[in-house]
């Protein structure tokens, strides 16, 4: 497992990180598409801190920043099976739905 030091430095990709005291119990990513949009994913939270609106707050003070810098979209995306996600995204964040992608499963018929 990387430290949390050692992964900002693999980093490619802007983070904002929550913190509750001492703990880190949250993290969601943003980067730029081009000077008109933001593209923001793998938001997660500890589990134990799930329902608590820490995910909302990440991503709010990420469209805070796309607002504040002039880009005019922001992209996101979840699994439709994924409630919570899908909650903070298109009821609590007003995002909308642009396109949809289709996943695949083939059975191998063995183990
Ligand atoms: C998805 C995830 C980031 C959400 O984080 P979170 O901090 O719990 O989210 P929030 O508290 O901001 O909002 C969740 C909302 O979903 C609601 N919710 C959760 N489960 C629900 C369910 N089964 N039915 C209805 N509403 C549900 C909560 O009540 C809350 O809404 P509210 O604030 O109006 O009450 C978190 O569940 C997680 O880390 N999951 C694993 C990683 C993951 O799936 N990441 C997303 C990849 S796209």
């Amino acid at each position: 497992m990387f430290r949390l030091a050692t992964f900002f430095a693999f980093c490619w990709r802007d983070p904002y990180i929550a913190k509750y005291g001492d703990r880190y119990i949250g993290y969601s990513y943003f980067k730029k598409l081009n000077n008109e949009e933001l593209q923001q994913g793998n938001t997660a939270v500890l589990k134990e801190y799930w329902n608590t609106g820490v995910a909302t707050a990440l991503k709010v003070r990420i469209l805070q920043f796309g607002k504040d810098h002039g880009y005019r979209t922001i992209e996101s995306g979840h699994r439709n099976n994924n409630i919570p996600m899908r909650i903070v995204n298109e009821q609590k964040l007003g995002f909308i739905p642009i396109s949809s992608e289709i996943r695949l499963e083939l059975a191998t018929f063995g183990h």
